[in-house]
């Protein structure tokens, strides 16, 4: 059902009709144009209006019986008025495509004058650029960096580094084991095993990785990094760990450190020696192990302990980082807390 309702022409009959009747029709019909406000109601009045069943068209089916004069006369006002309400439809439409159009680009508005958005960069962890400050020292001195699995065998873990089973060492890890021949590993020397099994020596390398000890404290997690380092060469000596560690040492805290070297023990080096710096409060604190490399680890890889020596040295990179930016809790580490990762981006 159509709600619109089109002003009637008074007469059915076309010669009863008056220029006037013509005018006022044609008046009324415009004022309804402009009255339409919505572009559904527009294009229904304009099928009442235009279309084959207007009253515009059913008086023009009468031209035809009309003589010469009826037909010029007549022929004018339905053109007239034809022209009339055409352009008014064009007119109306064009209006509300423009308010609809305004409308829409009002709805659509981008106020440039709003703060942008902040867009927050991320940055390396202390952990990643701890090691990578540590590297640095090494790559330039001439090592190079070798990885290597953190599921590892026991033998690489252990026995191969002269710690056979039941050795009293193996209690100084505490280890996650998944079967009896297969754990995380607890140190990264395994990957100087692998690395002296596959290649000749001279050899210069640092490993560094994450490790694993079942223990968990302020200063202690199940997983932590740790770096090893190890030099072989047909004249390596104490001497020479000594010098190499000294300069390490200085590199990374960048300035010249009071170092000593005590005595200890590791299985797999003879003699073996914890690393102490003096601190600025005059105590010393302990930052890595070394040693020179135990001739029967070299015999174990394939390496004759009668022609090359070598040195090896193991830290933790999380102690590393904590000295270095003075943090005092180990788990901030790795509790990924944005305030406190914020402060190394
Ligand atoms: N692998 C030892 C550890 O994890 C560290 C170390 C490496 C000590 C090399 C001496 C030589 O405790």
């Amino acid at each position: 059902m159509n709600t619109i309702t089109i002003p009637n022409l008074a007469s059915e009959q076309l010669t009863k009709l008056t220029e006037q009747d013509f005018t006022q029709f044609g008046e009324r019909v415009l004022e309804l144009i402009a009255n339409t406000h919505d572009e559904k109601s527009l294009s229904e009045l304009r099928a009442l209006l235009q279309g084959k069943k207007s009253p515009i068209s059913a008086l023009s089916k009468q031209m035809g019986s009309l003589d010469a004069d009826g037909k010029k006369r007549y022929g004018a006002y339905l053109h007239e008025l034809r022209t009339r309400i055409g352009s008014a439809f064009d007119e109306q439409n064009d209006k509300l495509a423009k308010l609809a159009l305004h409308a829409k680009l009002a709805s659509e508005q981008i106020d440039i004058s709003l703060p942008a958005r902040h867009i927050t960069q991320g940055g390396l962890h202390p952990i990643t650029l701890t090691t990578e400050r540590m590297k640095q020292f090494f790559v330039q001195a001439g090592f190079s960096v070798a990885t290597g699995p953190e599921v590892e065998s026991d033998y690489y873990n252990f026995e191969a580094l002269n710690i056979p089973s039941h050795h009293p060492a193996r209690a100084m890890h505490d280890t996650f084991y998944f079967d009896a021949h297969y754990l995380l590993r607890t140190h990264t020397s395994s990957v100087q095993i692998r690395t002296m099994e596959n290649s000749e020596p001279p050899l210069r390398i640092i490993c560094p990785g994450r490790v694993y000890r079942c223990d968990s404290d302020q200063t202690h997690s199940p997983m932590f990094h740790q770096m090893e380092g190890l030099m072989i060469s047909k004249s390596s000596s104490f001497a020479e760990l000594k010098g190499v560690i000294h300069e390490f040492l200085n590199a990374f805290f960048g300035k010249e450190l009071t170092v000593r070297f005590r005595p200890s023990f590791f299985p797999f080096t003879e003699p073996s020696a914890e690393v102490d710096i003096l601190s600025d409060t005059g105590k010393w604190l302990e930052v890595l192990g070394c040693g020179m490399v135990h001739p029967q680890v070299l015999r174990n890889c394939g390496i004759d302990p009668e022609q090359y020596t070598g040195f090896a040295f193991g830290l933790g990179i999380e102690r590393f980082a904590m000295l270095y930016y003075g943090i005092d809790d180990l788990r901030v580490f790795f509790q990924n807390d944005v305030r406190f990762l914020k402060q190394f981006a």
